[in-house]
């Protein structure tokens, strides 16, 4: 076995067994990767997942209510500047009738994703978590719905929502600032302390394969989730969209996302990961891969039909002219094909004792 075999090994097992590696020794392991590392990472990071959670891979039925957005995020199709989308908005009866679609399908978490959309007061926001919580009281809610004050977060988890989702996007500071003009580093990690402090189920995450992203990009985002210890990780490859400025850079691979995706399990063992949709977008089996490396949750789409080809955050994303019950039954095919089986329960994160 060469020297560097060894060390790579080496690493591997301290990562298996204490759940940690320093910056240095992360590092050493993302430039020196090889198949059979691969491999190893992959199943430690399967094992870890089994271990806590069994074979069991959780469901939540995503609704995504706007695709308005104030925001320009550099590489995001729904991004303000790009005026060749059909905006869209679902009113409270339509976001109830995807609630009553998917509670008939089982889901017990609905996740409401949207752009940062002023349409939406706090004041509708807690009148939609309001209602979903009334009409589906043993389901649990996600908001993803960006950055917002301290207070308008505790008005949202007082009215009933249970979890956050506000990826991070990147934790280094330079690449965060080149594609996020106009908006703070700095404000969106203290969202993101602000939210788990107030008791939400809090997800981070970031994307693989931004144009100029180093090991090192990735690095600083493991040990910031190190730090931040979320219960959910989202992470997903970046794809490129036709109608922004990174248009001709190539997507993240499949091979990266899915590294990453087991460094996080075995860095975070108890973590809710989603095996993404843009990962099922960049390889037909892009999410049985993810499940096979620690992913555990996955997201099936609620949005009504008519909406969901313009909720287009890159280009050729999955699934969007199918109906809720076909992505359902789908995706449960996908998950036993991949060996495990779907948990219709609300999926808390194992830790979780309850508001
Ligand atoms: N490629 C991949 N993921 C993207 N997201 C936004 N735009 C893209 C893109 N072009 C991700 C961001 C955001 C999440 C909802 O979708 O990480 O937080
Ligand atoms: Fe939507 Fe397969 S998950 S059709």
């Amino acid at each position: 076995m060469s020297s560097k075999i060894k060390t790579l090994k080496q690493i591997t097992n301290k990562l298996y067994y204490q759940n940690n590696l320093d910056s240095k020794e992360l590092l050493y392991l993302l430039n020196n990767i090889n198949t059979e590392i691969k491999q190893d990472i992959i199943e430690k990071s399967n094992k870890t997942k089994i271990n806590i959670y069994g074979n069991k891979i959780f469901m939540r039925g995503l609704i995504e209510f706007t695709n308005y957005c104030k925001k320009s995020c550099e590489y995001c199709g729904i991004r303000a500047q790009n005026k060749n989308i059909d905006r869209y908005r679902l009113s409270l009866d339509q976001i109830l009738s995807c609630c009553e679609e998917g509670n008939k399908l089982g889901f017990k978490t609905f996740v409401l994703q949207g752009g940062e959309d002023s349409y939406y007061t706090d004041d509708k926001i807690v009148e939609i978590i309001q209602t979903i919580k009334k009409n589906y009281s043993d389901s649990a809610i996600t908001l993803s719905i960006g950055e917002k004050s301290y207070d308008s977060y505790k008005n949202f988890f007082d009215a009933g929502a249970d979890r956050y989702l506000l990826r991070h996007e990147t934790a280094s500071k330079e690449l965060y600032d080149k594609f996020h003009k106009n908006s703070s580093f700095e404000s969106r990690i203290k969202c993101l302390w602000n939210l788990k402090k107030i008791g939400f189920q809090v997800g981070a995450g970031f994307m693989i394969g931004l144009p100029g992203q180093s090991n090192e990009d990735l690095v600083k985002d493991v040990m910031f989730i190190k730090e931040l210890q979320p219960h959910m990780v989202g992470i997903g490859p970046f794809i490129p969209h036709k109608d922004t400025s990174l248009r001709n850079n190539n997507s993240g691979t499949i091979d990266k996302t899915i590294i990453m995706l087991a460094i996080i399990r075995l860095f975070l063992p108890k973590v809710l990961l989603p095996a993404t949709t843009a990962l099922g977008s960049i390889d037909p089996l892009g999410r049985e891969k993810g499940l096979q490396a620690g992913a555990n949750v996955v997201m099936p789409n609620l949005s009504p039909t008519v909406v969901r080809d313009k909720y287009a955050l890159y280009d050729g994303k999955i699934c969007t002219g199918d109906e809720a019950a076909k992505c359902r039954t789908c995706i449960e095919d996908k998950i036993n094909k991949a060996g495990f089986t779907i948990d219709m329960s609300r999926g808390d994160h194992i830790s979780w004792k309850g508001r």
